[in-house]
């Protein structure tokens, strides 16, 4: 990551994980973080797979405009794309993508990123930008840095 901005949350990030109260603490820290220190991310938010519905994401903390989807099935959406590929998804024009689901009419691209705990899908981070192909090889591995770190804390504290 040439990047310092993204080298710095990431380094916030692991010290905040080490004795934070819980999950809930650690992801609205983390969006927080991410929404003050990149301009380019317009919104951050985590999607976790409902415990009672594994079929369903369900919408946790965020930061950027208020969103229509709470619940997202994983058959729909680059979110449940994101799912269903088991790795980080790139959209650069969401335009152009028919699984796209509308959040705000000025996101031009979008990141998805799954968190895994001990091997398994629990959720994922879902960032958006107004600028088209605004995330690059930098960002996938920023966010999957990230990820990691929130996993690592779900198996610890689950
Ligand atoms: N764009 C996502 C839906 C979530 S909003 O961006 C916040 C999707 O296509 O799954």
């Amino acid at each position: 990551m040439a990047n310092p901005a993204l080298q710095d949350v990431v380094a916030a990030l692991r010290k905040f994980a080490q004795s934070a109260a819980d999950l809930h603490a650690l992801q609205e820290f983390t969006v927080t973080l991410i929404d003050e220190r990149l301009p380019h991310y317009n919104w951050t938010g985590f999607y976790m797979l409902d415990p009672n519905d594994p079929g369903t994401l369900v919408l946790g903390p965020f930061r950027g405009a208020p969103t229509e989807h709470l619940r997202i099935p994983v058959t729909e959406g680059i979110c449940g794309a994101a799912v269903a590929q088991g790795a980080a998804l790139v959209v650069d024009d969401v335009l152009s993508d028919p699984r796209y689901l509308a959040c705000s009419l000025e996101t031009r691209s979008e990141i998805v990123v799954p968190i895994r705990v001990n091997g398994q899908i629990a959720g994922e981070i879902d960032i958006d930008s107004h600028e088209r192909a605004a995330f690059g090889p930098d960002d996938r591995l920023f966010l999957e840095e990230c990820s990691q770190i929130i996993g690592q804390f779900i198996a610890a504290h689950a």
